[in-house]
């Protein structure tokens, strides 16, 4: 059994508790995109784990964890949340394999990414400043630095050496302070040292896993809206989202059974781009603390919105979602009324996510329906009988809303607070 799972909105709708929670028996669990922009918080017996690039199935000592060539790696944070797992005791050798063609993240990369956002100064992005742009930028020009290099200390010298030439030209233009090869060369030396035993071809084990019928889950990074091509350019990141792109990105050409949007039962976005639905009053500051909204990664406060339903309609059908597991809903257990956007207006006319750019999508007027609130608690429930009939009236209109249906409904960020539909 293959199943895929990916953000339906603009990211943190909570991948990583249920890619917790749906790989309590899976075999294999793989990360196939993105960097250490991710941040999935994982809550279970062992304790609550901020992943950045670790797969969010790694508490289940079953399943294996794979990190396939799509993934660009900062390798002192990724050594750091190694460190991290095996001090709570989750056993790491031998369970994590990373893939050698992975792209590595530089110093380098990190210093562009900061330049780039400075000189952008009003239309910046807001991204992460962890380096993901300059990173899969120097991938698809061919400057990058991959895994395989860095375990050929001779290739990886000469290749840092010219790309320090470059990159050095650039920072210096844009007044940053420049880098020097040796530091860079030693760091890097004992980052060899503590990952080569992860190190491990990944193409064969995931065509065994296939051709053996084993459980195996893609654990989609980000959110559709931040997808280089569908999202909302240039308010978007660097790697594909779509589950397609596992292709690519671990050489399968696969579609899994089961491709589940994760949604939030409201919206969030971190950084810059339009937002149809914020809520940029009392009532958006109030999901934020309800919320807990503060980046997993960069700690900075999440906008908030109502659900906005055209956009996960959007996501489902282009990912070819086969359900929706919608996430978050305690957190609207307060609210006399709950709204959902249906659609846009943009100069009187019905409007459509797809019709225009990230410029078009800032001017259009959310259309809502407006449902009431259930006002009572639901952390603590566990099936769906017992759900409030408002909420499994806001549940169904979601539903219908978004043309798919919604299979898990999670209450809580444990791996036990659930429930299936
Ligand atoms: P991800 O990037 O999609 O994995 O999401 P994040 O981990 O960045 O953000 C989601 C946050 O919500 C985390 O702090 C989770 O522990 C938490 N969370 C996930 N699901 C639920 C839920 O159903 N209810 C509540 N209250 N918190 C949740
Ligand atoms: P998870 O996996 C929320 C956003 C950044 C910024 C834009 C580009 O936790 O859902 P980047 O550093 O990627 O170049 O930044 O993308 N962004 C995220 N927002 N959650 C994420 O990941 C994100 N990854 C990137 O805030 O707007
Ligand atoms: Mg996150």
């Amino acid at each position: 059994m293959l199943i895929s799972v990916f953000g339906a909105q603009w990211g943190d709708e909570g991948k990583g508790k249920i890619v917790d929670l749906l790989s309590e028996n899976a075999d294999f669990v793989v990360r196939f995109h993105g960097g250490n922009n991710a941040g999935h918080t994982v809550v279970n017996k062992f304790g609550k784990f901020p992943l950045h690039l670790v797969p969010s199935g790694i508490c289940n000592p079953k399943a294996r964890c794979l990190i396939t060539n799509g993934v660009i790696l900062d390798l002192e944070v990724l050594l750091k949340e190694i460190k991290l797992l095996d001090d709570s005791e989750i056993k790491m050798k031998g369970r994590l394999l990373i893939s050698p063609r992975c792209h590595l993240i530089m110093p380098y990369h990190k210093i562009l990414d900061k330049l780039y956002e400075e000189a952008k100064g009003k239309i910046k992005t807001g991204t992460t400043g962890r380096g993901i742009g300059p990173t899969y930028a120097d991938k698809v020009s061919y400057n990058g630095i991959r895994v395989f290099d860095l375990l050929n200390p001779n290739l990886f010298a000469l290749k840092l050496k010219t790309q320090l030439l470059i990159k050095n030209r650039i920072i210096k233009s844009l007044g940053g302070e420049i880098l020097h090869f040796q530091k860079i060369f030693d760091e890097f030396s004992h980052y060899r040292i503590g990952i080569k035993p992860y190190i491990n071809e990944t193409l064969t084990i995931l065509q065994k896993a296939v051709t053996q019928e084993k459980k195996v889950l893609f654990e989609g990074a980000h959110g559709f809206f931040l997808d280089n091509d569908w999202g909302t350019y240039p308010f978007c990141t660097a790697s594909a989202i779509v589950p397609g792109s596992i292709n690519s990105t671990c050489g399968l050409p696969i579609i899994p059974e089961r491709i589940i949007a994760i949604a939030k039962a409201y919206t969030t976005r971190v950084g810059e781009g339009p937002f149809p639905t914020e809520l940029n009053n009392s009532l958006g500051n109030l999901i934020r603390e309800r919320g807990n909204e503060f980046g997993t990664t960069t700690g900075r406060p999440r906008r908030c919105g109502w659900f906005d339903a055209e956009m996960v309609r959007f996501a489902c059908k282009i990912c070819g979602a086969s359900e929706v597991a919608l996430t978050k809903l305690d957190i609207l257990d307060d609210f006399k009324e709950i709204k959902i956007c249906t659609g846009y207006n943009f100069k009187g006319k019905r409007a459509n996510y797809a019709d225009g750019d990230a410029n078009f999508f800032a001017k259009v007027k959310p259309i809502y329906k407006i449902l009431p609130g259930w006002k009572t608690s639901t952390d603590t429930i566990r099936n769906w009988g017992s759900l409030p009939t408002r909420a499994k009236m806001y549940i169904q209109e979601l539903e219908k809303q978004i043309g798919t249906k919604i299979s898990y409904i999670s209450v809580g960020p444990e791996r036990e607070a659930i429930i299936k539909k």
